[in-house]
């Protein structure tokens, strides 16, 4: 209706010089016809161009006025023929009236005042305020000294309106056939096609969201490292065992039974099944040896090992547990073949949560298992596991873990935060560890771990794991992640 009006005013006239005008005469809001005048717009049918109208408007207490007439006005209208005594006007008008209307009328002279008394003077008077505010009101125009005043006296107020004015565009036409949006088969065999118009593309237009599964964060990430180990030609080690014994926890890593991690403060230990039956026997007797009292070239801790602590059932701490199983099943190979191995996947440690710590998160673990290794082995390695995932500038710190040695916690610049970050901790397997397994003297394991969490943090610039893993994640976050990131 509203295009036809447009189209139609502008087949006879050369221009439509305000659409707030033209909205009003045909009947519709401005939001609409604004709607209507853009996509005219669009298809170059009519030529838009914006402009402002200035105009006044009357303030509430304008309107009163126009209704009831101006203070002044009522003020000398309730003056009798022979005059009134001050209050009782005032108790007539109320005292607002009163107070402007015995002003403004006595700067128009219609007045005065005889000690206590109020009196005519003149015969009549002719409202022009109330008359000029209607004027206003219905959109004439009236000069600037009277807008001036009633300006002043905050009965008009300016308001400003964004509209168009509208000619012919280069495509215009009387009437618009309705744009095509697709080009059909029917079209092309038809020779329809020749005939019609096709809308536009908007390439400005927002797609849509599209409501499909979305990875969480952490599994953006695990895969990328997960890439990552396979380019380097790692395998998989089975992970999927959260429970385990003490014994391929601990004992088995060269972990003396006092140690404190084994204590239940730190380790979520299991009520039932509360110990474990099956363990290698032969290769249990040489870890109660080592631990006691060494061997190959070790002094060994020196106490009484006890076999119901290494049969304790526990959630695993770490899952170099893994790792140490599959040295063992690596050593029992008739001949020895040099191992990458890698993991992903979920420890449990008993700590108190806080915003970096949760009682259970994911390791990252890599070990390379050949004849003749050297810390210069690790070191490269871990430069390149690490540059691969966009840390490049690393450095290493001497560390204790009860199972290597040495040990190296490892570092990292990060260009974000500005500061050295410690990423992961690494090391070479101790003898006491690798050769109760039965792997050969000259066999050597270099080894790493770090959390998944960690990065991922840094990468998606989380600060509380909490909003990053477990209950408190938000859907939201995990919808808007950039599928792609650059850099850690
Ligand atoms: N198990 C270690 C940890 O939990 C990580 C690690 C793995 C350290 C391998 C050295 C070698 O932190």
């Amino acid at each position: 209706m509203a295009e036809e009006a447009v189209l139609g005013f502008l087949q006879t006239k050369e221009h439509i010089s305000d659409s707030h005008e033209f909205a009003a005469s045909i009947g519709v809001s401005h939001t609409e016809l604004e709607n209507l005048i853009k996509s005219l717009k669009g298809f170059q049918i009519v030529d838009a161009q914006e402009i402002t109208r200035e105009s006044w408007v009357l303030t509430e207490e304008g309107k009163t006025y126009m209704v009831n007439g101006s203070p002044e006005a009522l003020f000398f209208s309730a003056i009798p023929p022979e005059g009134i005594s001050r209050s009782n006007l005032k108790e007539k008008l109320g005292a607002e009236i009163f107070d402007i209307g015995s002003k403004a009328a006595a700067k128009n002279k219609w007045i005065t005042f005889e000690k206590d008394l109020v009196k005519r003077k003149v015969e009549s008077v002719q409202d022009e305020v109330k008359n000029v505010l209607a004027r206003i009101n219905s959109g004439e125009a009236v000069g600037d000294q009277v807008i001036n005043d009633l300006k002043r006296r905050k009965l008009i107020i300016k308001q400003t309106w964004k509209g168009y004015s509208l000619k012919k565009g280069p495509k215009y036409v009387s009437k618009r056939k309705k744009p095509e949006t697709d080009l059909t088969r029917e079209h092309i065999v038809s020779g329809d096609w020749k005939n019609l118009e096709f809308k536009e593309y908007n390439l400005n237009a927002e797609a849509p969201q599209i409501q499909a599964g979305y990875l969480h964060s952490l599994l953006e990430v695990r895969e990328q490292i997960q890439n990552i180990f396979l380019e380097m030609g790692f395998e998989e080690m089975p992970t999927n065992n959260f429970v385990e014994s003490s014994f391929w926890n601990f004992d088995a890593l060269f972990q003396p039974q006092q140690h404190p991690a084994r204590d239940s403060h730190d380790t979520f230990f299991l009520e039932t099944p509360a110990s474990t039956q099956n363990l290698p026997e032969d290769y249990l007797g040489r870890v109660k040896l080592v631990h006691e009292s060494g061997g190959y070239g070790s002094k060994g801790y020196g106490y009484d090992w006890k076999r119901e602590e290494a049969e304790k059932n526990l959630l695993r701490t770490h899952t170099t547990a893994v790792s140490t199983r599959m040295l063992y099943a690596l050593a029992q190979q008739d001949t020895f073949t040099p191992k990458r191995y890698y993991s992903i996947d979920r420890v449990f440690r008993n700590e108190a949560v806080d915003r970096t710590h949760l009682a259970e998160f994911h390791q990252i673990e890599g070990l390379i298992c050949d004849r003749g290794l050297t810390l210069g082995d690790l070191i490269g390695v871990l430069e390149d596991f690490f540059s691969r995932l966009g840390m490049s500038k690393l450095r290493f710190k001497p560390a204790y873990n009860p199972y290597t040695e040495p040990s190296m916690e490892i570092f990292s610049y990060h260009d974000g935060l500005q500061k050295w970050v410690e990423v992961g901790n690494s090391g070479m397997f101790r003898p006491e560890m690798l050769l109760p397994m039965g792997l050969p003297e000259d066999v050597n394991v270099i080894a790493w771990g770090l959390s998944l969490e960690r990065p991922t943090m840094i990468l998606y610039g989380i600060s509380n794991i909490r909003d990053l893993f477990g209950p408190k994640v938000d859907f939201n976050l995990i919808k808007s992640n950039p599928i792609c990131r650059l850099g850690l």
